[in-house]
């Protein structure tokens, strides 16, 4: 009876040590390629550049593959038990480094049955993460990058978002990544802030910088980076201004734009009733998202409603009564906000939420409430986090303490230890040389 033999892959890449691995599959039997789904690969790396659908084809048409299944964990055992396979073959690059616990599982799964691993020597030469990294530089498209947030809110328990307001934040947010546990840990998409990027043109959070100026620091981020962005749209001004600012930022490949509730002279929701601030009745608010529904072109961009009740101290049964009304309006998302600083009034509106019969994804800036967790949000039903003015905030104090230290020796030398040196900032950007 001819032999089962199972392959796991990511496949978003294909290149030579991959048909090799077939190769060698193909020569012990029937090869059952399990391809790993675009949530099983986000969870311990980004999302692959091309969708599951688009990998399937690519692998099925590969010779010497016979049949593609999906696993949809990182762990091959719930497709092991199933498919019963003789062979699992794998290269052998994994018998170190951070793969060896899935390997070993491997081993003790095809023991049940006794099925045999069979490694491969790894191909040489040849690595996706360098892959990966050319296609970072080649860049992205318009399409692309604007369906990547409706892809990652499908694929991540929670999609993490970090706020840029000029090309140098904007790279932050693209590159800077940790390793934990062998998991890629970075952020997913971009916040545009409104208070971030008037704050570093030195102007107030009142909708006063216009969004001509937002366009141009849209544009620098946009120019270095490949990752999906999230619009801080204000109040979305009027109806009629409203429909331009949707197109515009579809034209550029802008996921979703976040337009508040209120009404007037827009101020910070941060000063939450100390400032007069007025929100929109809901008739008011709903035609404005379903005037900007009508306006969008593709079926990718994300119109995201955001409540100001709790802010306005309005209860959370005015935010409900919003959020409803506002889903039926056409919001494909809805952003609820609040500064108060223990989170309850964000947990008990996530509670009453949750038994909507039609939902859209949930938006939370934890500001105010910082000591809860992603995974205490994600639990609630939160499916993006924004940290809404994380770099601006953090780079300030930095500077002031450097224009003081400066101030008071009349030299820069004692400020030198907080600063990059001299050598980092020429090396920082590519190109600069
Ligand atoms: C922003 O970042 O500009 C926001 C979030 O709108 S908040 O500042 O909390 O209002
Ligand atoms: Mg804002």
């Amino acid at each position: 009876m001819t032999k089962k033999v199972y392959v796991g892959m990511s496949a978003d890449m294909i290149h030579p040590g991959h048909l090799n691995i077939i190769k060698e599959a193909q020569k012990l039997g029937y090869v059952i390629v399990g391809l790993l789904t675009d949530k099983a690969i986000a969870s311990y790396k980004r999302l692959p550049t091309l969708k599951y659908e688009q990998r399937k084809i690519i692998i099925e048409n590969i010779k010497g593959v016979s049949e593609v299944v999906p696993q949809h964990e990182l762990d091959y055992a719930p497709n092991l038990r199933e498919i019963k396979p003789d062979y699992v073959v794998h290269g052998d690059d994994w018998q170190k480094g951070v793969q060896q616990q899935t390997r070993q599982k491997v081993i003790d799964t095809l023991k049940e049955w006794g099925g045999i691993l069979h490694e491969v020597p790894y191909t040489q030469g040849i690595s996706s993460t360098q892959l990966n990294q050319s296609l970072k530089e080649i860049g992205t498209t318009p399409e692309i990058r604007m369906e990547r947030l409706r892809r990652l809110i499908e694929s991540k328990p929670i999609v993490r978002v970090m706020e840029a307001h000029n090309g140098l934040t904007g790279l932050i947010v693209e590159n800077i990544n940790i390793n934990q546990n062998g998991h890629t840990k970075e952020f997913d998409a971009m916040w545009l802030s409104s208070l971030t990027d008037s704050t570093a043109k030195g102007k107030p959070d009142i909708e006063a910088v216009d969004v001509t100026s937002r366009l141009h620091a849209l544009n620098d981020i946009l120019e270095v980076t490949t990752k999906p962005i999230i619009y801080d749209g204000d109040t979305g001004g009027i109806p009629e201004h409203f429909v331009f600012t949707v197109k515009t930022l579809e034209r550029l490949g802008v996921s979703a734009i976040i337009i508040e509730d209120k009404t007037g002279l827009k101020k910070n929701s941060l000063f939450g009733t100390d400032v007069p601030q007025k929100q929109a009745s809901i008739e008011d608010f709903c035609y404005k998202i379903s005037t900007g529904k009508k306006a969008q072109v593709t079926k990718s961009f994300m119109i995201i409603a955001r409540i100001e009740s709790l802010i306005l101290k309005q209860g959370i049964d005015d935010a409900i009564k919003r959020a409803d009304a506002y889903i039926k309006a056409g919001a494909d998302g809805i952003m609820i906000h609040s500064k108060e600083t223990n989170g309850q009034e964000i947990l008990e509106f996530c509670r009453r939420y949750a038994l909507f019969e039609k939902r859209v994804p949930l938006v939370a800036v934890p500001s105010s409430y910082n000591h809860m967790y992603e995974k205490q949000l994600k639990e609630a039903g939160v499916s993006i986090v924004i940290y809404a003015n994380h770099l601006l905030r953090s780079a300030y104090p930095a500077m002031v303490d450097v224009a003081k230290s400066i101030l008071s020796h009349e030299r820069s030398l004692e400020a030198d230890d907080k600063c990059m040196s001299i050598k980092e900032i020429l090396n920082l950007i590519p190109g600069t040389k």
